[in-house]
């Protein structure tokens, strides 16, 4: 599909796809949905919608992606980081209802890695203190087949349709809102949004190309070059610039191009498919003998979770990897050894005080997780668990 749109630049800033995809995803999650151009400026536009004012917090879980608390600066807020239980890698709730000030607005809850945070819980405490309740849906979009507590309790959720997320368009994100009175807010937020410059476009489209060509080929050395060659030239797009590791987004919304949206759409509408094929996976390490004694406890559920990958806590964390690395294997996610993540974002810029979140700092040190993606075969992950054997 990225081939064919590659062809049709006429398609790739706007085209029907856009609005099939808003339909699909308002009607899946009962809301209205709005797009932009990625998960950060969904929670951009969110927050810009609500009209806070400067100062007023939003409570947010350590053990995030660095853009989350960059967006709620960017909207002239202050992210106030909550710890996490081990258990779950989501907000604690006792700690959440401790972290309420009368300046707190909303909680933006994290169903990390595709594990659902306790909804119902955070809902009953936003009722109790009349605050805005934020899904943050970036790791996982469930389907008929669930986990049915994700997307229901929240006032607002937003998506990523980033490279690695729950379904990819290479970039983009959405915001579904139920509450009537954001609705007119945040469509105009999106007609007013930037679209994405025709370079940026083109970068998203060769991204699927290129790596379909660099994977098989990164044994024999030819992959790495590739993509080597690639970055120089600036055909891959970055996931995080120099600034956003520094705490700073930039304030401008854009908007998702159709072709990202008719990308996102197809997987959209593979829905059950790809998260099946995730719970295949999630089912295999979570009745492994062998990985049941690291697991996060809660992904040992049964039925099992679509999760976007499967973490365990192993002391060597980091040892571990640097072994698997050298047998081509690449465990390193970007979700190790941070508590706002990746480990080289300036954690101070982004208001987060060392030693203030104890759990979320242990996990990050212990993480190593094993990927669920609808590229990784059941065969791959027999493999990929005979391998951590032996660097155990
Ligand atoms: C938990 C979480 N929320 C939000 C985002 C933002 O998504 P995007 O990369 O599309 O801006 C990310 C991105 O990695 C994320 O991991």
């Amino acid at each position: 599909m990225a081939l064919r749109l590659l062809w049709h630049p006429n398609q790739w800033i706007e085209g029907p796809e856009k609005e099939q995809f808003k339909q699909l995803l308002g009607s899946k999650f009962s809301g209205e949905a709005t797009l932009f151009a990625s998960g950060r400026c969904a929670l951009l536009a969110i927050l810009r919608s609500l009209r806070l004012s400067p100062g007023e917090e939003v409570i947010v879980q350590g053990y995030t992606c660095v853009v989350v608390p960059n967006a709620i600066a960017a909207a002239g807020m202050k992210p106030v980081f909550v710890d996490i239980e081990r258990d779950t890698l989501n907000l604690d709730i006792e700690e959440t209802a401790n972290a309420i000030t009368p300046k707190t607005r909303a909680i933006i809850c994290q169903h990390t890695f595709g594990i659902p945070a306790d909804t119902k819980g955070l809902r009953a405490l936003c009722d109790r203190h009349s605050l805005i309740l934020i899904e943050d849906c970036a790791h996982v979009i469930p389907d008929s087949g669930g986990p049915s507590e994700i997307g229901r309790h929240g006032d607002l959720l937003f998506f990523s349709f980033g490279r690695d997320k729950a379904i990819s368009g290479v970039s983009g994100g959405a915001v579904v809102c139920k509450k009537a009175d954001l609705r007119t807010p945040l469509r105009t937020l999106e007609k007013q949004a930037t679209p994405l410059g025709r370079v940026n476009i083109m970068q998203y489209l060769f991204y699927p190309l290129l790596y379909a060509l660099a994977r098989p080929l990164y044994g024999i050395g030819i992959g790495k070059i590739l993509l080597a060659l690639a970055g120089k030239i600036h055909l891959l797009p970055k996931i995080l610039t120099q600034s956003e590791k520094k705490g700073i987004m930039p304030p401008t919304l854009c908007g998702m191009p159709n072709a990202c949206a008719a990308l996102a759409l197809a997987q959209l509408q593979s829905l059950r498919d790809i998260n099946d094929h995730r719970r295949m996976l999630t089912s295999y390490y979570a009745t492994h003998p062998l990985l049941r004694a690291y697991a996060v406890r809660s992904s040992l559920s049964l039925p099992s979770l679509p999760l976007q990958k499967f973490p365990l806590f192993l002391p060597q964390a980091e040892k571990i990897r640097k072994k698997l690395k050298q047998r081509n294997i690449h465990l390193h996610d970007g979700w190790t050894g941070c508590v706002i993540c990746p480990a080289n974002a300036d954690t101070s810029a982004a208001g987060y005080c060392d030693d203030d979140d104890p759990s979320a700092e242990m996990v990050g040190e212990q993480i190593l997780s094993l990927p669920t993606h609808p590229g990784m075969t059941l065969h791959d992950a027999q493999r990929l668990v005979d391998a951590l054997h032996t660097s155990l």
